[in-house]
């Protein structure tokens, strides 16, 4: 099915219903205007996914505005979640109708770099993934992105603000540890099968920044807030002046 063919809206609105008013309302706004931007300065751009779950950013990225399609050449979406690796490719066969997308699964560790060729990217992606990755990982998938990347290209990450997520906790009750304290939080049971890519290790920003720092020059920040009021009185949330939600990265790959 072509987009705007007959029948195109029920297919995209089942699978839009399975994202969230966090994603939708506040981290995307900003994140897709960055990749637009970095898409404009490139032709024919390789890009790449890391830790792209159900595959929803692609698919929203792509779809969600005509023509937009035209400016990738690849779209590669790297996970590591078996189950969520079938769903993507399930979501991959419904929805992307110009066969952009490929999938590598991949789970990414110190000891496990990518398998691409050094300099083949040309915009890479994360979204809500890097909080997953211990220092050790995260300090060596920087470095593996710094070497996959072209020189002119780019890193842009939307990341969970570690400062609203222990806020959020906190009101839960929870006690969050950072940093040195290598607090984990997992959403699954430890015996469950592939929790080890849901557990979070927080780190504070200027850790992450610091982190980022050894292969990036930090180009921007952008603190993300909702785009309208509509969600102020369900979700209070996400207006909280001096905690945004989302940081929005983008950075370049030091020579
Ligand atoms: C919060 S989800 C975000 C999914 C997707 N980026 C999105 O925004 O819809 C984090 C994703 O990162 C994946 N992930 C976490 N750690 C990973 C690792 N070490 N290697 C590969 N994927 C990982 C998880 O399986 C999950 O799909």
């Amino acid at each position: 099915m072509l987009y705007g063919d007959a029948g195109w809206e029920k297919s995209w609105k089942s699978f839009e219903d399975s994202g969230n008013i966090g994603i939708t309302h506040v981290t995307n706004p900003a994140l897709f205007k960055e990749i637009d931007k970095a898409l404009s300065e490139q032709t024919n751009a390789t890009l790449l996914d890391i830790g792209a779950g159900s595959n929803s950013l692609a698919l929203s990225f792509l779809y969600e505005k005509k023509g937009r399609t035209q400016l990738v050449d690849t779209w590669i979406s790297v996970e590591g979640s078996k189950e969520l690796i079938r769903e993507s490719k399930k979501n991959i066969e419904e929805h992307d109708t110009d066969e952009k997308i490929s999938l590598i699964p991949h789970h990414v560790e110190a000891a496990n770099p990518l398998p691409l060729e050094d300099h083949s990217i040309d915009i890479a992606l994360s979204r809500h993934m890097l909080m997953h990755l211990s220092t050790i990982d995260l300090h060596a998938h920087m470095k593996d992105l710094r070497r996959v990347l072209k020189s002119n290209g780019v890193y842009i990450a939307a990341i969970l603000n570690p400062e609203y997520e222990q806020w959020k906790r906190a009101q839960a009750g929870e006690v969050v540890l950072i940093n040195d304290q290598q607090y984990e939080y997992s959403f699954l049971p430890k015996e469950a099968p592939g929790n080890h890519t849901f557990i979070q290790h927080f780190k504070d920003r200027s850790t992450l920044e610091k982190i980022f720092s050894e292969s990036f020059t930090i180009k921007k920040i952008t603190e993300c807030f909702p785009v309208s009021d509509e969600f102020k009185k369900t979700h209070a949330r996400y207006y909280m002046k001096d905690t945004p939600m989302t940081l929005v990265y983008v950075l370049q790959p030091l020579p």
